[in-house]
């Protein structure tokens, strides 16, 4: 195990009805908030009223800017930066999925930042100052920026997603109350069980060594993000199970899962690359790189791939390792067809022309050495083949 520091300043509220009590969580923690929300969900379940009136009844003030669009885009971060400085604000609330979330975490970092919020996406500025506080209602777990310090922005005039990271990027307040969910079309649900196992996998196939409790806590959240969201595939208001996926969704990216494992992020930089150029679901465009970067990839660490085919895809033990390793996969693939998952490029939308080598050199270009790290890293080539991959089809 390597060595590491966890800082956690989330105030995590989690539970039925727990959003009714926004106002009084925020009571002496803020004067003035941004109410950030996205392209109308909120207002049609009813929770942007219950919002406003928890705010007037604790004697909140607040502005608001809705209209963040899945993959959130950089012109309305700037604009809800200009509306913050103008207004006082002095907290964001986000009511959303992960994308509102991340607009709401650029827009905090952005009213403080004194250059430009973008290049701090791009690595060419360096925060120094404090970001105003962010305090989120979750309505779709699945990114898990509920917990995590990090915020994902794509910049409409580059076409570039990228993602940025600070410690005090933490919401200091998030509820969680899963009847929220209940509201959510199945692909959205299929999409953030995805996205949230990618986060573990992202973390679980390491080559660091000595790692037995981390790699039983990833299992066991594995297994039971499969199966809370199989059985909500077919019991879409089953309450329990969404508050199992829930709770599932902040563990899986809150990194108590990463401690002193190597991590490698290399499915969501091929990812992002996709959700960029084709706007394509993040959860969607990851079902369709994660197998094919396994298949690319596992034979660098058989043995870690092994025991996830075991202990997680449900695999009997065998001393044919190859052929463990690739019953996981394809239950993996499987689970994602059973899903109503995309499975190919084309399922996506994205032709098998498309421009496969700038992508990768995107991907790459985000990497230290230009290099995507993992079990295996990869450079270019490699990173462009595993796109490739993902333009034959398959049979799960
Ligand atoms: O905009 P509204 O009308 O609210 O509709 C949204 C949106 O169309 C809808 N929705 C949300 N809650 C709903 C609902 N519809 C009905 N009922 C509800 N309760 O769902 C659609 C998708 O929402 P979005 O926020 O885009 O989805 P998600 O939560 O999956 O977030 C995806 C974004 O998060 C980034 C992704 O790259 C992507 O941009 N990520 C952020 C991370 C982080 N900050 O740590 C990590 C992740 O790996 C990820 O990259
Ligand atoms: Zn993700």
């Amino acid at each position: 195990m390597n060595n590491f520091t966890y800082y956690n300043q989330t105030r995590y509220v989690f539970g039925h009805g727990e959003y009714n009590n926004i106002g009084t969580l925020l009571q002496g923690k803020c004067k003035k908030l941004l109410l950030h929300y996205g392209g109308g969900s909120i207002k049609r379940s009813g929770l942007y009223d219950a919002v406003v009136k928890a705010l007037q009844d604790a004697g909140i003030d607040f502005i608001e800017l809705g209209g963040v669009k899945p993959n959130p885009c950089l012109t309305l971060v700037r604009e809800g930066v200009e509306l913050c400085r103008n207004s006082g604000v002095d907290c964001v609330l986000a009511v959303g999925g992960g994308s509102v979330i991340d607009s709401a975490k650029a827009i905090a970092t952005g009213v403080v930042h004194e250059g430009d919020v973008w290049k701090l996406y791009t690595h060419e500025e360096t925060l120094t100052a404090t970001p105003l506080p962010v305090a989120t209602i979750l309505t779709l777990p699945a990114a898990g920026s509920e917990n995590s310090p990090n915020t994902v922005i794509s910049n409409e005039e580059t076409g570039r997603k990228l993602g940025y990271g600070h410690e005090l990027l933490r919401p200091m307040l998030s509820i969680v109350s899963p009847e929220l969910f209940l509201t959510l079309p199945p692909e959205q649900m299929a999409y953030g069980a995805c996205d949230m196992l990618c986060h573990i996998f992202e973390r679980y196939f390491t080559n660091t060594q000595d790692t037995e409790l981390t790699d039983a806590l990833c299992e066991a959240t594995m297994r039971t993000i499969m199966q809370q969201a199989s059985i909500l595939r077919h019991e879409p208001q089953n309450e329990a199970a969404w508050a199992q996926l829930a709770l599932s969704g902040t563990v899986a990216h809150n990194n108590i899962l990463g401690l002193g494992r190597e991590q490698s992020w290399t499915c969501h930089a091929l990812e992002h690359e996709l959700s960029a150029v084709y706007d394509v679901a993040h959860g969607a465009g990851l079902a369709v790189i994660v197998p094919a970067y396994f298949d690319a990839v596992w034979q660098a660490n058989p043995g870690i791939f092994a025991q996830w085919a075991v202990n997680v895809m449900g695999v009997t033990p065998s001393r044919n390792t190859e052929r463990v390793v690739k019953e996981g996969i394809q239950r993996l693939r499987a689970w994602y067809k059973e899903l109503g998952l995309p499975q190919t490029m084309q399922e996506l939308g994205i032709p098998a022309d498309a421009d496969f080598a700038a992508m990768a050199h995107g991907a790459c270009s985000v990497r230290a050495g230009g290099l995507l790290p993992g079990v295996r890293v990869l450079n270019v080539t490699e990173a462009e083949e595993v796109y490739r991959a993902c333009t034959n089809s398959v049979t799960a």
